[in-house]
């Protein structure tokens, strides 16, 4: 089953949000035939590559996409987890970290900070979106206990996951979570989703930076 939905991206470019403000690059993650996840990042401008960095991730699913995955080192091991339900008229997002090919645990030096609803994040008969400010996606600790940060001006190996199985306690963040049916890896270009008004953005949408 993993093999065989094991697609790939289809399509890659970048997404003007006319609701946040954003420039997103964008990836849409061919989950089945004819159906995608669409993985959204924006950055800001001017951040060189040996710093942390924060990026605002939105990320657009189908309804009966149970959970979607984002894996920032392009592995399920040793980088930053992030993954995302629907929860009623809401998404649920969960920070979480694996060593093993297991189920991860919660992961306490990522965080998000979700925009509103009916904004950034909803919804609707046929989708669930929501986007969110991450701290702590894009430097982290990764194998053999190395410092790993990510390229603001160029691309990154990222990987997704996706199951058609919902966790079992979509309202809580540390809800188990059942296990992918398909995932698969691509270069991610950070430097498409640059934003000169990053800080400027966050405070529109967050009332914060
Ligand atoms: C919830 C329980 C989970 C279990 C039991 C599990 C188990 C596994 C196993 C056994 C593999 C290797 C075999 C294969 O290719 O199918 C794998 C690969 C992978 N998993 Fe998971 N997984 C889980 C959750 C997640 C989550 C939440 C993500 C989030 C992005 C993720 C991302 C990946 C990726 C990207 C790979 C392929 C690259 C690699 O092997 O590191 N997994 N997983
Ligand atoms: C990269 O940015 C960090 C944080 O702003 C700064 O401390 C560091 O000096 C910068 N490094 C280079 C090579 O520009
Ligand atoms: C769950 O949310 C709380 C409150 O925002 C946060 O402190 C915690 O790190 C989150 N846990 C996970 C696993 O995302
Ligand atoms: C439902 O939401 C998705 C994601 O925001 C959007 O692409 C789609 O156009 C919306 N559909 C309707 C009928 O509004």
């Amino acid at each position: 089953m993993a093999a065989l939905l094991n697609l790939g991206v289809v399509s890659a470019g970048v997404y003007v949000d006319p609701i946040t403000g954003f420039t997103f690059s964008q990836y849409d993650a061919l989950y089945q035939l004819g159906k995608t996840i669409a993985f959204r990042i924006a950055i800001p401008t001017g951040v060189n590559s040996s710093s942390a960095f924060p990026v605002v991730i939105q990320v657009v699913a189908p309804l009966d996409v149970g959970w979607a995955g984002l894996a920032w080192g392009g592995s399920m091991t040793y980088n930053p987890l992030t993954v995302q339900w629907q929860n009623g008229n809401n998404v649920q997002v969960s920070s979480r970290y694996a060593t093993a090919h297991s189920p991860p645990p919660s992961y306490a030096a990522a965080t998000y900070e979700l925009f509103k609803t009916g904004t950034g994040t909803k919804v609707n008969g046929t989708h669930w979106q929501y986007t969110a400010k991450c701290t702590g996606c894009t430097a982290f600790t990764g194998a053999n206990n190395a410092r790993v940060f990510l390229n603001p001006n160029g691309g990154n190996r990222v990987a997704w996951a996706f199951s058609s199985a919902k966790p079992s306690s979509p309202s809580s963040n540390t809800s188990s979570i059942p296990v992918h049916d398909a995932q698969n890896t691509w270069n991610w270009d950070f430097a498409a989703g640059a934003n000169p008004q990053f800080s400027a953005l966050l405070v529109k949408n967050l009332g914060h930076t």
